[in-house]
């Protein structure tokens, strides 16, 4: 393709003061005008306004072409910037040259067409304006754990997908046909992390975990991306302000990196900097569940908290909290008993606020091969079957501690979206595995 001017992101122009400016990206909208083409045009950097008047562009086969062409064509164009506080962005640029590089067929995506038909042509509804933010917020949630990680000195390991077992119970569990074996999924990298932690003491990994949940919430995926740590030499307090932290650095990252998506999800940056600059509460599991069952009177003491129940419980609340010492019976084997109150369990969730609910799950882990053997039993499950990880007890055992954070719904709630779908390319559901 002849350029005569080197190619500029529309994002630039519309910041800074450029006079001439080439151009390339898709039509967005377009309005035949009497004759004047005005397209709303689009590139990885931004929306500007395009006028292409015939009077202005001498080549009329390209003016013919680019009359012809249908929406979410690519294309380029030169020409000229000018002011106008009409036009989206504050300016809009007269062309004098244009070409399209591909006319498009006709865009099968228009107005008011249903959830599930966007979610057919996923790969082309990408495009829109809201799924753009949703995975610019990703972006910037993904990114700013990995700078709270590494700006505490953790080291960013990796741990497998195909894996023998479950790490949070046995009925979410995928098979996968392996070689005339069958093996799974991994749910979660906690295991692979604690021994990565004898090791390095302070790890973290940003993976895939896998969970068969027929869940139909507007928070599960079959697949989602966990952000996981796991610290050795520290307890349960340690842990808490871990977390807390690390929401807070997190919030920070996307107030500095992302003003404009937050902007355009109708997020309150006031919301945010109150996150990022007020203590979060501290409640035992006894006192959320007894906000819960005011709501809900049937709930008992060692029910776990559902997606209702943390609605009630944050609904009031602007910033996260975190729910500690949650009964026993509620949760896996690996999380250590309260040596002081052994019915309940050092472990801490975070609730996300305004009902958003669940967002890490944490806690201390059993590091007594005895312990942790008889809770596997008490659980009718079998220490053999965990040989590896029971023999991290056997050779230096030390109080460690970790969590799992899922990302999209730190991002759901810090943009303040309804659903996880909003922040996931092409998110994996019970009945969804395509495109
Ligand atoms: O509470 P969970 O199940 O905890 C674990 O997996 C631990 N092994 C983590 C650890 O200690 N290393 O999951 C942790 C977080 C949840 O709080 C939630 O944010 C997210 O992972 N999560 C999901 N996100 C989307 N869809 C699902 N189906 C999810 N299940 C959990
Ligand atoms: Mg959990």
């Amino acid at each position: 393709m002849q350029q005569q001017i080197p190619r500029n992101m529309i994002g630039d122009v519309l910041k800074h003061p450029i006079k001439e400016a080439h151009l390339q990206g898709w039509i967005k909208r377009k309005r035949d005008f009497k004759g004047t083409l005005i397209w709303l045009m689009r590139d990885g950097s931004g929306e500007i306004q395009v006028v292409l008047e015939e009077k202005n562009i001498p080549d009329k086969q390209s003016f013919e072409h680019a009359r012809k062409a249908l929406m979410e064509s690519s294309v380029a164009v030169s020409g000229t910037l000018k002011e106008d506080s009409r036009a989206p962005g504050g300016k809009e640029l007269h062309a004098s040259v244009v070409r399209v590089i591909h006319a498009g067929e006709e865009f099968p995506i228009g107005r008011d067409l249903s959830e599930e038909f966007l979610l057919d042509v996923r790969h082309l509804w990408l495009r829109a304006g809201k799924m753009q933010h949703g995975l610019r917020a990703s972006a910037a949630v993904f990114e700013g754990y990995h700078t709270w990680c590494k700006s505490q000195g953790y080291i960013e390991v990796q741990a497998p997908m195909f894996v023998s077992g479950a790490v949070e119970g046995g009925n979410e569990l995928f098979e996968v046909p392996y070689f005339g074996k069958t093996v799974n999924l991994t749910q979660s990298s906690q295991f692979y992390l604690e021994a990565y932690a004898m090791a390095l003491e302070k790890v973290y990994t940003v993976a895939p975990s896998f969970r068969a949940e027929p869940s139909r919430t507007r928070r599960h995926l079959t697949e989602f991306w966990h952000a996981e740590w796991e610290t050795a030499w520290s307890g349960l307090d340690e842990l808490m302000d871990f977390n807390e932290h690390m929401i807070k650095s997190i919030a920070k990252h996307v107030l500095e990196k992302t003003p404009d998506v937050l902007k355009a999800t109708g997020r309150d940056p006031n919301t945010l900097e109150k996150v990022v600059n007020t203590k979060f509460q501290r409640f035992t599991y006894d006192e959320a569940f007894e906000v819960a069952q005011r709501k809900f009177p049937e709930l008992k003491w060692g029910d776990d908290l559902q997606e209702a129940h943390e609605r009630e419980i944050t609904k009031d609340f602007d910033v996260p909290i975190l729910v500690h010492h949650y009964p026993t019976q509620l949760k896996p084997f690996y999380h250590r008993p309260d040596p002081k109150r052994p019915e309940t369990v050092l472990c801490c969730d975070v609730l996300a606020p305004e009902g958003y609910g669940e967002i890490i799950g944490s806690g201390e882990r059993s590091w007594d091969v005895n312990e942790l053997t008889q809770r596997m039993r008490n659980q009718g499950l079998k220490p053999e079957d965990f040989g590896w990880y029971v023999d991290l007890r056997k050779y230096g055992s030390v109080p460690h501690t970790g969590g799992g954070l899922g990302l999209a719904r730190l991002a759901v709630w810090l943009y303040k979206f309804d659903h996880i779908r909003d922040v996931v390319g092409f998110p994996r559901t019970m009945n969804r595995v395509a495109p």
